[in-house]
C-alpha cells in the first residue's frame, strides 16, 4: 500500500504536465490513499481559451502523469471524473488499489522528464507509420482518438484553419496581452513560457506556419541541411477527437495528449501541442467538417517529428512547486 511520500511524489511529477502557456491551472489535495486534483481557476486566460478548453485539457494532461507516475511506483489507482455535480472545478478523485500498477503506464515514465514541447524546426526524416500507430494506440488507451491528417490536401487545410485562427485572435481583445503576459514574466517565475523556449519563426515557407506566433524568442532554429531549400519539415500531424464536447470529454482529451505525448518522447521523437484552431469557434468547426470531415470533435492538434539534425536540447520549462498547488487536507 503507497505511503503519503509516494502520493506527494507522484503528484510532484504530475507538475512536470504541460500547459497552455505553462499557466499550471491545477490544485491538488493528498489524502490517505488519495489525491484530488482541481482546477485553479484564477489561471484561465479568458481571452485565449474563451470555453476553458485548454484549462482542462492540461488538467488531464496533469490527471495522466500523475497516473503513470503512481504506477511507475507500482500503485494501482481507481480514477473517479468530475466526482461532484455541485463544483465543477473538482476535476478528479483518484483512489489508490490495493494491487499493483498498470505496466502499460509504467513504462511512460522515463518520458515525464525528458518530454518537452518543440516548437522548432523538426527534421526531413519521414515519421515511421509504425510510430505513429503507437502513438495513436497509447492516445486511445487514455480516452480519446487521435486522428493523423494524411495528404498534402488535407495538411494544406489544417494549415490555412491554423492560420485564420490567428488572424481572427490576434483581433481578439485581450489575446495579445495574455501572450506577452505568459511570454515575459519577472526573473525567477515559475510558469509561463521562457524566451529560450520559443525560436524566431522559420523563413521560407511555403504554406503558412502551423505554430503559435510568440513573441521572437532566443532559441536558436537548427541549421537548414543542404539540398533543403524551403524550411518545410516531415512533422506529422494528428488532431485529438472525443465523441462527445462536454468538461468530461475536454479532461479525457488532455489524459489522451499526455499519454500520446509521452509516447513520442520515449521514441525520441519531438512533439509540439497545437491549440489556437481550437480556441476559436470557427476554425475548430473548419477542422472538424472540412479538414477531419468527421462528426467526433476536434479538441487539441499535435505536431510529432524527428528533432532536426544538430538541435541541441531543450531546457526545461519552470514549473510552481509542490507546497504552491496544494489544498489544505479535508
Ligand atoms: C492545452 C495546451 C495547449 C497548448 N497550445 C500550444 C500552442 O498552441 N502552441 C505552442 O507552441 N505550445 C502550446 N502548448 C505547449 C505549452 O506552451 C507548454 O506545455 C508549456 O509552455 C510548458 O512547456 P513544456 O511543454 O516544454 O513543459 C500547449 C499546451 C497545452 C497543454
Amino acid at each position: 500500500m503507497s505511503q503519503p511520500d509516494d502520493l506527494a511524489g507522484a503528484v510532484e511529477r504530475a507538475l512536470r504536465a504541460p500547459s497552455v502557456h505553462n499557466t499550471q491551472p491545477w490544485l491538488w489535495r493528498i489524502g490517505r490513499g488519495s489525491v484530488e486534483l482541481h482546477a485553479d481557476w484564477t489561471r484561465h486566460l479568458a481571452a485565449t481559451d474563451p470555453d476553458r478548453r485548454d484549462l482542462l485539457l492540461s488538467c488531464g494532461a496533469a490527471l495522466h502523469h500523475l497516473l503513470v507516475a503512481l504506477a511507475a511506483r507500482d500503485i494501482a489507482a481507481q480514477v473517479d471524473r468530475l466526482p461532484d455535480p455541485e463544483n465543477s472545478g473538482h476535476l478528479a478523485t483518484v483512489v489508490v488499489q490495493p494491487c499493483t500498477g498498470d505496466p502499460q503506464d509504467a513504462a511512460l515514465a522515463p518520458g515525464i522528464e525528458r518530454r518537452r514541447t518543440d516548437r522548432r524546426r523538426m527534421s526531413h526524416r519521414a515519421v515511421p507509420s509504425r510510430h505513429i500507430r503507437s502513438v495513436v494506440e497509447q492516445g486511445t488507451r487514455a480516452g480519446a482518438i487521435p486522428v493523423p491528417v494524411t495528404g498534402r490536401a488535407l495538411r494544406q487545410r489544417l494549415s490555412t484553419a491554423l492560420a485564420h485562427a490567428a488572424h481572427t485572435q490576434a483581433q481578439t481583445p485581450g489575446y495579445l496581452a495574455e501572450l506577452q503576459s505568459w511570454t515575459h514574466r519577472h526573473a525567477g517565475a515559475r510558469d509561463g513560457i521562457p524566451l529560450a523556449n520559443v525560436p524566431p519563426h522559420p523563413v521560407g515557407l511555403i504554406e503558412p506556419s502551423a505554430l503559435r506566433n510568440f513573441p521572437t524568442g532566443r532559441l536558436s532554429q537548427p541549421s537548414q541541411l543542404a539540398g533543403h531549400g524551403a524550411a518545410d519539415d516531415a512533422a506529422e500531424f494528428l488532431v485529438l477527437v472525443t465523441h462527445g464536447d462536454e468538461p468530461l470529454d475536454r479532461l479525457r482529451a488532455g489524459e489522451a495528449m499526455s499519454a500520446a505525448l509521452l509516447a513520442a518522447t520515449q521514441l525520441g521523437l519531438a512533439t509540439t501541442p497545437l491549440s489556437q484552431a481550437l480556441e476559436v469557434d470557427l476554425t475548430r468547426q473548419e477542422l472538424q467538417h472540412q479538414v477531419l470531415h468527421i462528426p467526433e470533435h476536434p479538441q487539441l492538434i499535435i505536431r510529432i517529428g524527428w528533432p532536426a539534425t544538430g538541435a541541441g536540447e531543450l531546457p526545461p520549462t519552470p514549473r510552481r512547486d509542490l507546497r504552491s498547488v496544494l489544498l489544505a487536507p479535508s
